[in-house]
């Protein structure tokens, strides 16, 4: 048993050390707005909170954690900036199918939390990781913009 805290709660759960946090949140703690994209790291979508850092948890092995808090989207409601995003997700009405969407919300916030009030290029660039199909990215961006406001 290894011994994590998720979203306020210390929950323990029976996984192998390495195993992805990101199997560990969907799998063994059954939160699942986190998504399975790639897998390697390089689309974004299952993108959580690890010590207050935007993380890909597909490829952060649960011994990486440690005693770091981890966030989910299941929860970033509960912060002033998530519930911020929220509002402007909402608002601009950005999902079209809505898988990425999870991911590109925790990136955001991770984002203005650590840059109050960004420039529309900066905004581009901090979100270039995160890969929508659908192409929802004005509408990202917008959201963003307006969350910073
Ligand atoms: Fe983790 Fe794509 S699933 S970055």
């Amino acid at each position: 048993m290894i011994s994590l805290r998720v979203n306020g709660r210390t929950v323990q759960v029976d996984a192998e050390p390495d195993t992805p946090l990101l199997w560990v949140i969907r799998e063994n703690l059954k939160l699942t707005g986190t998504k399975y994209g790639c897998g390697v790291a390089a689309c974004g979508a299952c993108t959580v909170h690890v010590g207050g850092n935007a993380v890909r948890s597909c490829s952060l092995p649960l011994s990486a954690v440690g005693n770091q808090p981890v966030t989910t989207i299941e929860a970033i409601g509960a912060d002033r900036v998530g519930k911020a995003v929220q509002v402007a997700w909402i608002k601009h009405d950005v999902p079209q199918c809505g898988y990425c969407q999870s991911g590109q919300v925790m990136t955001a916030v991770d984002f203005l939390k650590k840059k109050k009030h960004p420039t529309e290029a900066e905004v581009i660039e901090s979100m270039g990781g995160n890969l929508c199909r659908c192409g929802t990215y004005e509408r990202i961006k917008a959201a963003v913009l307006d969350a910073s406001r």
